[in-house]
């Protein structure tokens, strides 16, 4: 763990490596394009896509999100992925090795399904607990977040696909997020905000930096050409491409001049002809617009993208196979030089370098026996394309419309191992506590194991918005429980109470196709009149597109999508019946309307598929018999973003009856597994939590189960912080974050000990919202100011001295540990220079185990802004029972030093500093002090 940059740029002066040099020479690909096909490379092509152009030899390249599992180019069961344990367990493993592991896996997977571009990691810090996308990010620590996100690029640039780290800067809540303005000191934006992105710049390679909505000190994010251009491109060095967010370039010189390299989506937006004009103006130079395409070019340079006459290639690494091939080292476009060869057009149709109209499905057509759909086209499996002209990975299949129910042939699955999720979910579960060792469960000793909550059943996997995959399989904790102690322990399984917000989706075995009679539904696409376009069989009722729809739907389009299906209920009684979508919704239940109501189109575009409005009637069913259920949806007129609907039924319970069958069934077992936490969809892009309470009754469930059983475990599924006023009442406590699709597998492996829960936690957990640093982040008169300072997460709490419930860095493992001894490579060292720091620890438990050393730093005292203590390294170890292990920690210069605005360069103050070593930020062991020995910097 080294940043050998930090010594080298003396306070006050603008260091960082130049970027490649940008040849524009005759022969170079720019001289043979004109301002109108420059610009029409720099905004994408559709929702997903870049331009090609065919002069260049360069195909489209994919983008697609995100941070916990490769979507593709469509949001569809049929093309799932696999979805990891969101960003802040990542955080929780505190291990870059691990999360490099698996981002390669990622990044192959993204290989496989075409995708050239993933859209992942944010790196933004959790500056506020109720922050709605604080599960996308690793830490509220810049320390942390830096070696994490640097090993997540460093992992999905290794196969061979471009990483963007996301959102530069500020973007760290959603409350207003497109407009709100940051206010925040230059010494905060460099010692915490900027801090992850500079370390994926210099240490990483990362290849694009995407510009968040917000403004920062009154500039928008992609307008800000100090931050895009002084600071990214210029001091950094950064070579690569800054795309805007999903529609966040809003102007055309004043992005153009910021060094906003692409504008996405498109393929409308604020460049194409205006900026052309501006060119043309003078108010954008073409040297300018050069930089950027010379950048893009770069960018289809590393992602094998642009593909160049025979025997003119840059020097390729050896063929590897698709998952490992590595992300090329950028080359100089100019070198991509002469004439490209014409395309095979009897082969392939070639990229052009004129807009493609976005992927539309296949023809419509009416229901009959002989419509049988082509398959979808097959993933490329090897990134190392043929150096002739052709249009890269074959992109993710787009879902053919047609009536035939027959399942879509599959892309050639490159999941990641399901071994290694397993592995990276167990590892990123803490155990907050674990009362007289009632964790392990021996399945010996319990004969009956009561398995409660509402997330037993039905548990948040991800958050919502571009986190969102359709995951390969899923399995809940109280199956995967029942199935881990077939055999050995009797398991019940209790709901406990009901904290859904929108009506959960019915199992797929419930639901019949009334066309084919297949599991699941079938979905029409009719026109203004009623006539069928289009219609496929689907398995999931929750459906989402981008650019997938037939012409005519859309926002304000004519056209009506409609869901068909036949439900078969378990039990007799009242169902809860739901419709989600914005705009239009009517729900037909056995020929008769129950619902048809118009749903409000929300503030963030995002909303329209993480929460969109729903629709709700209760209908009395009868157990075994089917009820044919229709539901019509017209998108509204003005509404925005991906168009999404769905529909969930559930028989209607009341909570009473709930907790008192929990309490129950867990006063007559032996052991009590109660799993609480967010309900699917809460937590969200788009909009911010407004408490941290568990919703519903939950609480009152939890310390109902404990009242009623002494070995109550509680495990909470979670992306951030939630108060947990009874966990002094419990046995034992997990944090188990929004993990993907191993939960239960993992779950079950920690729980009987087959696994450690070895994380540790990236974020405090606060015992009180009064006593959070940041609690939210609510913009007052469009404005948010950042005055806390430096002191977010848990050095707001130790300048305060407030006592978090559980603090940063804590986490119990199976094991214990004593911390022996520390020494310093040098006492002395000189500023400027990394510390090294060695420290002996012992495994004083029963079991094997791995433990997160972690090293603050405190002082100097002559800096009264500084937080207290600072997290400045970390390194795991493992150990046997009863044996020593030593780690060597490296806490780089970068610690050492502040940002002096008045200099406007980094300084390095006069010691004294103390190192402290320890558990977590409030468990600390050993210290010792350290006196940079040249006061005040190289
Ligand atoms: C999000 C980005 C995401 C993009 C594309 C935006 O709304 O802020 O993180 O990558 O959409 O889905």
């Amino acid at each position: 763990m080294t940043t050998r940059y930090e010594g080298r740029t003396p306070p006050g002066r603008v260091s960082g490596r130049a970027g490649a040099p940008i040849p524009a020479t005759e022969a170079g690909p720019l001289a043979r394009l004109t301002v109108q096909d420059k610009v029409l490379l720099l905004t994408g092509a559709d929702a997903w896509r870049t331009q090609g152009a065919e002069a260049l030899g360069l195909r489209p390249m994919i983008t697609s999100d995100g941070p916990a599992g490769v979507r593709g180019v469509v949001l569809d069961e049929r093309y799932p992925s696999s979805s990891l344990p969101c960003p802040s367990a990542l955080g929780a493993t505190w291990d870059a090795e691990l999360v490099e592991e698996l981002a390669a896996a990622l990044g192959a997977e993204a290989r496989a399904k075409g995708v050239d571009v993933l859209l992942a990691p944010t790196i933004n810090l959790m500056r506020t607990p109720l922050g709605g996308r604080g599960f996308e990010c690793f830490s509220e620590d810049p320390v942390l977040t830096a070696r994490l996100g640097v090993a997540f690029v460093r992992g999905v640039q290794s196969a061979g696909v471009a990483a963007t780290v996301k959102h530069f800067v500020g973007n760290d809540s959603e409350t207003e997020r497109w407009t709100y303005d940051a206010r925040i000191s230059e010494r905060v934006l460099r010692e915490l905000y900027l801090a992850p992105f500079e370390a994926c710049v210099r240490e990483a390679g990362v290849a694009l930096v995407m510009a968040a909505y917000n403004k920062v000190n009154g500039i928008p994010m992609t307008e800000h050409a100090r931050l895009l251009r002084d600071v990214l491109k210029d001091e950094w060095g950064f070579d690569g491409v800054v795309t805007s967010d999903w529609h966040a370039a809003r102007s055309t010189a004043a992005t153009a001049l910021a060094a906003l390299d692409l504008a996405m989506p498109g393929p409308d937006g604020p460049w194409g002809g205006q900026l052309a004009q501006a060119v043309t103006d003078g108010a954008v130079t073409g040297e300018v617009l050069d930089d950027k395409v010379v950048r893009l070019l770069r960018l289809a340079a590393r992602v094998n993208a642009v593909c160049l006459p025979r025997g003119d290639d840059p020097p390729r690494p050896p063929r590897a196979p698709a998952a490992r091939a590595s992300l090329r080292p950028a080359v100089a476009p100019g070198s991509a030089g002469a004439a490209p060869p014409r395309p095979d057009s009897s082969r392939d149709p070639g990229p052009s370098a004129h807009p493609s109209p976005p992927a539309q499905p296949e023809p419509p057509h009416e229901p009959g026996p002989s419509a049988h759909p082509s398959p979808p086209a097959q993933p490329e499996p090897s990134p190392d394309h043929d150096s002739s002209l052709h249009p890269g990975p074959p992109l993710h299949p787009e879902p053919s419309l047609d009536p035939d129910p027959s399942p879509p042939a599959q892309p050639e699955p490159s999941f990641v191992d399901p071994s290694l999720l397993r592995r990276a979910v167990s590892s990123s579960m803490v155990l907050l506590r674990n009362e007289g060792g009632v964790l392990p469960v021996d399945p010996g000793s319990v004969g009956r194991v009561a398995v409660i909550g509402p997330n037993a059943v039905r548990p948040a996997i991800h958050g919502g918005g571009s986190a969102v995959v359709m995951p390969v399989t899923a399995s809940t904790p109280a199956d995967a429980l029942a199935e881990a102690l077939a055999g050995q322990a009797e398991v019940t399984v209790s709901e406990g109470c009901q904290t859904w917000v929108v009506v959960p989706e019915p199992a797929a075995g419930s639901l019949r196709d009334p066309g084919s009679g297949q599991p699941g539904l079938r979905v029409e696409f009719r026109d203004a009149d009623g006539e069928l376009l289009a219609a496929e069989h689907r398995t999931s009722a929750a459906l989402a597109w981008w650019d997938q729809v037939p012409p005519g739907f859309g926002w304000g389009k004519p056209g009506t999508v409609v869901l068909l299906t036949s439900f078969r209920p378990e039990v007799s009684g009242p169902h809860v019946f739901g419709a989600a979508g914005v705009g239009r919704l009517a729900l037909t239940v056995d020929d008769s309307v129950v619902a048809d109501a118009e749903t409000v189109v929300p503030d963030d575009p995002v909303e329209a598929m993480a929460r969109p409005g729903e629709v709700r009637a209760t209908v009395a069913l009868e157990a075994g018999r089917e009820a044919r259920v229709r539901l019509e949806f017209r998108p509204a007129a003005d509404g925005e973003g991906p168009l999404a609907v769905r529909f969930g039924i559930v028989p209607a319970a009341a909570d009473d009856d709930l907790l008192a069958e929990a309490e129950r069934a867990a006063g007559l077992a032996d052991a009590a597994i109660v799993v609480v936490g967010s309900a699917p969809m809460t937590e969200s892009e788009g909009f911010d939590r407004t408490t941290l309470a568990l919703p519903g009754r939950q609480d009152e469930l939890v310390r109902r189960v404990a009242a009623a059983n002494r070995r109550t475990v509680v495990v909470i599924n979670a992306g951030m912080p939630v108060l947990m006023p009874w966990a002094e009442q419990v046995a034992a406590v997990i944090y188990a974050w929004l993990p993907g699709q191993a939960m239960g597998a993992a779950l079950a492996d920690v729980l009987l000990g087959r696994a450690e829960p070895c994380g540790r936690l990236p974020v405090t957990l606060p015992a009180a919202e009064a006593d959070c640093p940041v609690l939210h982040a609510i913009p007052e008169h469009g404005v948010i100011d950042y005055r806390e300072g430096l002191l977010i997460g848990y050095r707001g709490y130790d300048a305060s001295l407030r006592r978090p419930h559980f603090p940063f860095g804590h986490g119990l493992g199976y094991t214990s540990w004593a911390y022996e001894s520390v020494r310093a490579g040098a006492a002395d060292p000189a500023a400027g220079d990394d510390l090294e720091v060695t420290v002996t620890v012992r495994n004083t438990g029963s079991r094997p185990g791995r433990e997160v050393v972690q090293a603050y730093l405190a002082g100097p005292p002559s800096d009264p802004d500084a937080p207290p203590r600072q997290l400045a390294a970390f390194a795991a170890v493992t150990a046997a029972p009863g044996a020593q292990a030593e780690v060597t920690l490296r806490l780089p210069a970068r610690a050492f030093a502040r940002w002096d605005e008045q200099a406007a360069g980094w300084a390095w103050p006069p010691g004294p500093f103390t190192v402290h070593v320890g558990r977590s930020s409030r468990d600390l062991r050993l210290s010792l002090q350290i006196r940079p020995d040249t006061p005040g910097g190289p």
